[in-house]
């Protein structure tokens, strides 16, 4: 391919398992009465906004492959399994069968290597997809049929700190966007996590019980909202320099990197976020945003 390549869209997009589980698709086993619905109305939200966009492939940044040294990507074709939430098993036990671009995989750990990040690609055909990537492709793509390039989460936040961390997902993010510009594709970016994290330790007896739900306290609220607030306006240089305090003061699922790695695959935009939704998930907050880098670049 002799074009440039290019994000078409960037998409925060969290991956709590009640969502599929709500959803009761065929590949996942336990059945539910629904749940959680502005959030799965805020996935079908993104659904109908990206569907006028033509791309080659899914780059995720997943919190749930935890690699402790360095970062790691797929490296192997296809994956056939089945994956269980190690936390909530009654939920999430889904088969699932999907495709790689080793190819970009491979050009992102390459530029990722020579900026001097410790990488790896993971070459066992027998690796174990975990939840997060599954459930944050099915809800933004249920039809499977792009291929995906996975990027573990590098546990710097709890090696070192939210800085050192954020300091390397910079400079993934931006390998992130040279590999893709000069492989010629299209891709959509995920950051797959959610915000505020602090959650509660008792299920109820049906887990769907949308009695039960709400944001765990108001500190987490707040913390929510000035964090969306500042995507929702384009001010992602303010949004990187308060993650660390946010990360720390709500336990937020930022600590995985994965948003950090996509503001700065998006080379900090200015232009306007959009929301599709916000809502709890055992108490922890989660919203579901898009980048529409196309829209942006006018
Ligand atoms: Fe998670």
């Amino acid at each position: 391919m002799s074009e440039k390549g290019k994000i078409v869209m960037g998409a925060l997009a969290p991956h709590p398992p009640h969502l599929v589980y709500a959803e009761n698709p065929p590949q996942n086993e336990p059945v539910s009465e629904g749940g959680w619905e502005e959030l799965r109305w805020g996935y079908e939200r993104l659904r109908e906004s990206m569907s006028d966009k033509e791309f080659d492939v899914i780059v995720i940044h997943t919190p749930h492959w935890q690699t402790f040294i360095g970062t790691h990507f797929l490296g192997v074709e296809n994956f056939k399994s089945k994956s269980v939430d190690p936390v909530f098993p009654n939920l999430f036990r889904y088969d699932y069968d999907l495709n790689v671009d080793v190819e970009l995989s491979r050009e992102i750990h390459n530029i990722a290597e020579k900026e001097g990040l410790h990488v790896k690609m993971m070459e066992n055909p027998d690796f174990r997809i975990d939840y997060g990537t599954i459930t944050s492709c099915h809800l933004t793509r249920p039809e499977w049929d792009k291929p995906i390039v996975v990027i573990s989460s590098n546990r710097a936040s709890s090696y070192f700190s939210h800085e050192i961390m954020q300091a390397n997902m910079l400079k993934l993010g931006k390998a992130t966007r040279e590999a893709i510009e000069k492989s010629g594709k299209r891709a959509l970016l995920l950051s797959s996590n959610s915000l505020s994290h602090r959650h509660f330790t008792v299920e109820p007896e049906l887990p769907e019980d949308m009695s039960k739900e709400h944001v765990t306290n108001h500190n987490q609220y707040i913390w929510d909202m000035k964090i969306i607030n500042l995507m929702l306006k384009g001010k992602n240089r303010e949004l990187i320099d308060i993650m660390p305090d946010f990360t720390e003061q709500t336990m937020a699922e930022t600590d995985a990197g994965s948003l950090t790695w996509l503001i700065s695959a998006l080379d900090f935009p200015k232009y306007e976020a959009k929301i599709h939704a916000y809502g709890s998930v055992i108490g922890t907050g989660n919203a579901i945003i898009e980048w529409d880098s196309e829209r942006g670049e006018k």
